[in-house]
């Protein structure tokens, strides 16, 4: 048994069968879903278990048409389609979670859509999780409400909050991240392509394109500038100047998500050099101020007003930074929120819930791209990630509206794209664990 697997266990039994009570249910199936196909192909996206069941099952032991059933005041168990296919290997029986899940295992789907109708007595008031409502799901005269809001707000709420055994997961997820990073930023300085970089990354990282949690962001120069940028360019430019790289490491369904930005050396880039290390110290002072009881949504708004500073520091706008805070300027600098909820999603759910009962708590208008506004709280877990940017499709509406910019330096900074930097952490009673940067500790001292 891992550590801290049984209270993990305890947790999520808890946790359901309040939520349960508090939706006025008596079970809930957790569907993994189904492998889909592209239109008129018989090629698919790779297959993505519903994030709710990773919680209870790692997602290697995830067949397609996987179900489980949680009860209140009973062991779940685990429905375990392991169909025969020469065509895909076949998820192995997580037999290690026998002492937390009841496991049962159907030799084809027809069997384990016939063993759910029997499984729960008529009357059962009962939800089905997730993206489809299957059709050969047995019903036996229960009531079975798809998707009910009461119980998918209060899961999401309380999945914010980590257990000691997913803050060692997502720790582990932070070093696979970090290994790739390493040789990501070797690859930069020995001047390789956006491709080179890449694959540098999945090697270190022993991770397939498959594996990542989301596909990574490799932007060398003007690239850095576009926020998930998708492709990676196979030429090496003539002169690496800047490379933003965001990437994430996947472990037992947990993830990593972490952007690091690096600028060519040299008296030619001491203006980026400066601006980053100006960014590095803004990130810190964010990282410095969260504590518990905090809302986010200020602390988004204080990476704003801080960002005004820096843009006037840095001789970027000719204004107060009191102007370019209300006037909008920073916005144009940096149009995405501080950070998310992280977890079994890189934007984990839950992020614009106020409380386990559904009141919304979306951000303000004028932030409209911000994912999390929550109050902050221990064992939280989320991404701090401030970022400038220099990118044509805003500095052409500053232009227009002949904002107060110090368009020398903002022109000179442009072809560098931009700089993010992200760390993840978790809230402690006083301060944070840098997740991120501890990782790298590790990694570097390996
Ligand atoms: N990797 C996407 C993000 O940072 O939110
Ligand atoms: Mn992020
Ligand atoms: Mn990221």
């Amino acid at each position: 048994m891992l550590e801290h697997q049984d209270e993990h266990y305890e947790h999520l039994a808890r946790m359901w069968d309040d939520a349960l009570e508090q939706a006025e249910l008596d079970a809930a199936w957790i569907v993994a879903g189904e492998a889909t196909l592209f239109f008129r192909d018989d090629q698919g996206p790779h297959f993505k278990a519903n994030a709710m069941l990773g919680q209870w099952v790692p997602p290697e032991y995830t067949n397609p048409g996987t179900r489980l059933l949680v009860r209140r005041g009973r062991k779940a168990k685990l429905y375990l389609p392991r169909q025969a296919d020469y065509w895909h290997s076949v998820a192995p029986v997580p037999d290690q979670l026998a002492s937390f899940l009841d496991i049962e295992v159907f030799a084809t789907l027809s069997e384990l859509a016939d063993a759910t109708t029997g499984a729960l007595p008529p009357g059962t008031r009962c939800a089905l999780l997730g993206a489809e409502m299957p059709a050969d799901h047995g019903s036996n005269e229960q009531q079975v409400a798809h998707n009910p809001a009461g119980l998918l707000n209060y899961l999401d709420f309380h999945r914010a909050q980590k257990t000691a055994f997913e803050l060692q997961m997502m720790r582990n997820a932070s070093d696979v991240g970090v290994k790739g990073h390493l040789a990501a930023a070797e690859a930069f300085r020995q001047g390789q392509s956006e491709f080179d970089i890449h694959m540098a990354y999945l090697a270190a990282s022993q991770q397939s394109e498959l594996d990542l949690p989301y596909g990574n962001i490799v932007g060398l120069n003007e690239h850095a500038g576009i926020l998930h940028y998708q492709h990676q360019d196979r030429h090496r430019p003539k002169q690496h100047r800047s490379l933003l790289i965001d990437a994430g490491g996947g472990y037992a369904g947990y993830a990593s998500d972490i952007t690091r930005s690096y600028s060519a050396e040299g008296e030619a880039h001491s203006r980026f050099n400066a601006l980053l290390n100006a960014m590095q110290q803004h990130q810190d002072k964010l990282l410095h101020t969260i504590r518990p009881g905090l809302s986010f949504a200020d602390l988004h708004d204080t990476m704003h007003q801080q960002l005004a500073e820096l843009l006037v520091d840095q001789q970027l706008v000719t204004c107060s930074a009191a102007h370019a805070y209300e006037q909008g300027i920073t916005r144009a600098f940096c149009p995405h929120g501080l950070g998310h909820l992280l977890g079994l999603q890189v934007h984990d759910v839950g992020g614009h819930l106020g409380d386990p009962h559904g009141t919304a708590a979306p951000p303000a208008e004028h932030y409209p791209t911000l994912r999390f506004t929550r109050e902050i709280q221990p064992d939280y877990v989320f991404t701090i990630e401030p970022g400038i940017y220099f990118m044509p499709y805003f500095l052409g509406r500053l232009r227009q509206d002949k904002a107060p910019i110090q368009w020398t330096h903002v022109d000179e900074l442009t072809p560098y794209g931009g700089i993010r930097i992200e760390d993840n952490v978790r809230v402690l009673d006083q301060g944070i664990e840098n997740l991120t940067r501890d990782a790298f500790a590790r990694v570097e001292a390996l």
